[in-house]
């Protein structure tokens, strides 16, 4: 049985014994929490606290926040629009360390997919480590297809896997998440 039921983008309602859960857009204040949860997802290529301010006060950058009951963020997702194409990125995703396992980056993705569609993009494009066996997971289940791979794309060295997902109708049909009772 799963935790989490996703009714509309922006808002997911976890069942009560996990406390409540709720995602929404971040604000400018929250580049600090931001920061801490990348410190704690990320031993490389981490967005600094600079790129968190500048993404915040950026139009073409959304950034969606899960929220606790005492409205700590506890994960996040950050997606990248460019001008005149309808092609976007999901920058990153991360959930805390204390809050993952519950499919939370699930839901985070599918209300980042969501409002990319309302938004009117037809593409979502990412890239992941290839030795991120759990982004990769999440990513397949949520309809992403390989397209590619770039060697030595991050830091240490290790390659990328490429992934895309079309946003039009065909692309929403795997984006429930488990036991989703709608
Ligand atoms: C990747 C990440 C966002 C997933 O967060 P999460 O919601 O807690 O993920 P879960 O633990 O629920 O796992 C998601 C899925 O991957 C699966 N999974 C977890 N670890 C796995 C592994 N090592 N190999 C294969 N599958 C794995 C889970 O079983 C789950 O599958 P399901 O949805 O079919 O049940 C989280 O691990 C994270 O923040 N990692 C650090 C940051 C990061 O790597 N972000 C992605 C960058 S592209």
């Amino acid at each position: 049985m799963s935790l989490i039921s996703v009714s509309r983008p922006g808002r997911i309602t976890q069942r009560p014994n996990s406390g409540s859960i709720r995602i929404e857009l971040a604000s400018s204040e929250d580049w600090q929490a931001l920061s801490e949860l990348e410190k704690a997802s990320f031993s490389g290529d981490r967005i600094s606290a600079r790129s968190w301010r500048s993404f915040l006060a950026n139009a073409s950058a959304t950034i969606t926040v899960a929220r606790d009951a005492s409205s700590r963020i506890v994960g996040a997702a950050v997606v990248l629009e460019r001008a005149n194409t309808c092609v976007t990125r999901l920058y990153s995703i991360a959930i805390a360390p204390h809050a993952r396992g519950r499919g939370l980056s699930a839901a985070l993705l599918a209300d980042a997919t969501q409002r990319m569609r309302d938004a009117g993009a037809t593409v979502m494009r990412l890239e992941t480590r290839l030795d991120n066996f759990a982004a990769q997971h999440l990513f397949e289940r949520g309809g992403f297809v390989q397209r590619g791979r770039k060697s030595s794309y991050y830091e240490d060295g290790e390659d990328a896997l490429l992934y895309q997902k079309p946003l039009g109708d065909l692309g929403s049909a795997d984006e429930t998440v488990p036991g989703d009772p709608t």
